[in-house]
């Protein structure tokens, strides 16, 4: 199955919703992973989660197109496997197709109800034409008959890290977002949005890139990784607060395997992340803030900034941020994030979507 850890097809949980009416949902289409939240029937959440990525094959009985989604294209496909939100939006309309093809897959494998309020949590970049595609994708999906809004995807993130209910939307604070494609960091005022920033250059695919060519230096050019196997050595093994040395195996193509260990590969990586991400924030971003709304700037300073993003994921990351961001600045800052800040900015537009839900 494609969803690491929900219960796909629980027909049970959608319709004790559906009899009751709208089932708020929060979506964010994301460029490695899409992640969908919504109640399950003992009053929490079900989380389906997957690879943004899709491969077709033909049936090799009916010659019929049949369609692929997640870890499992992925694995059995990594030949023609797609990964349509690869730049972090559809980038035309091929991609687009792909992205709705994608998503209906995923809603019908889950049982993500038509009868829906629907909340996209949607990333901060400026490429009109590639969030017009992903306006498209959401306006034909089958989900949200009843009601779709999309939200930043920083502002979403940031909400299950405030508390239990939507107490980041009367706040004034500084969200950061730590995604695979960019680096984003906005100030939010009640809920507004002021003085985005984005860039395409401190990202996770980085560090993946920088991972495999750490590996191939420190074992003296023995093993060559691809990006998406240094992608499982940073979620598996990243941690600033004991990091500890593995091992793995690969296989020789004249057959024959050959066991190394990396120390310093993934930690270098995520060490000169980090440092970079501080340096965007204290020299580019902060500034912009303080130079467009200073009193926005002082007031949110006071606050813990916030991180969300699968990056924010590393043990550890909140605390080393903290510390060199408040050296940087010559300042105390304090940070904070939501227990599973890979999953926080589709439980926080889930959230938004309960409560739109509730007053329409
Ligand atoms: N447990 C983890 N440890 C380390 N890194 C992680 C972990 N989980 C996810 N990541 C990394 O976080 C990044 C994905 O973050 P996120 O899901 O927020 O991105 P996205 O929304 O798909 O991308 P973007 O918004 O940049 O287009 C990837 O680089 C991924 O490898
Ligand atoms: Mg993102």
């Amino acid at each position: 199955m494609s969803d690491d850890d929900a219960e796909p097809g629980d027909d049970a949980a959608t319709e004790s919703w559906t009899d009751g009416g709208t089932v708020p949902v929060g979506v964010k289409l994301g460029s490695t992973r899409t992640v969908i939240a919504l109640p399950d029937e003992d009053g929490g959440n079900r989380i389906v989660k997957s690879l943004t990525c899709m491969a077709t094959y033909e049936d090799a009985l009916t010659g019929e197109e049949k369609i692929l989604y997640g870890e499992e294209a992925a694995r059995e496909y990594p030949d023609r496997v797609q990964y349509m939100l690869r730049s972090g939006l559809p980038e035309d309309a091929d991609r687009a197709e792909m992205t709705k093809t994608f998503f209906e897959a995923i809603i019908e494998a889950n049982d993500i109800p038509e009868d829906s309020g629907v909340v996209y949590a949607i990333p901060t970049i400026d490429n009109p034409a590639g969030l017009e595609n992903l306006r498209s994708v959401i306006e034909e999906s089958s989900i949200g008959q009843e009601l779709v809004e999309s939200y930043p995807e920083s502002l979403c993130g940031s909400i299950p890290a405030f508390g239990d209910d939507l107490e980041a939307i009367d706040e004034i604070f500084v969200a950061v977002n730590m995604g695979s494609t960019n680096l984003e960091a906005s100030a939010y005022r009640r809920g507004e949005q002021l003085a985005p920033f984005t860039t395409g250059a401190v990202t996770g695919n980085e560090v993946d890139r920088m991972i495999a060519n750490y590996v191939e230096e420190e074992t003296q050019g023995r093993v060559n990784i691809d990006t998406q196997t240094a992608r499982e050595y940073k979620e598996e093994h990243a941690d600033f607060v004991d990091f500890e040395p593995f091992t793995d195996i690969i296989q020789q193509p004249g057959g024959g395997s050959h066991e190394f260990t990396i120390e310093r590969s993934v930690m270098d990586a995520v060490n000169e992340y980090l440092d970079e991400a501080v340096d965007e924030l204290a020299n580019t971003f902060l500034p912009e803030l303080g130079n467009d709304h200073m009193k926005v700037y002082q007031l949110a300073l006071d606050q813990p900034i916030v991180l969300t993003g699968g990056m924010a994921c590393i043990p550890g990351i909140v605390e080393e941020f903290e510390e060199r961001l408040s050296e940087e600045l010559d300042r105390e800052v304090e940070a904070t994030a939501a227990d599973e800040p890979a999953d926080a900015a589709t439980v926080g537009a889930q959230r938004i979507a309960a409560r739109l839900v509730e007053n329409s």
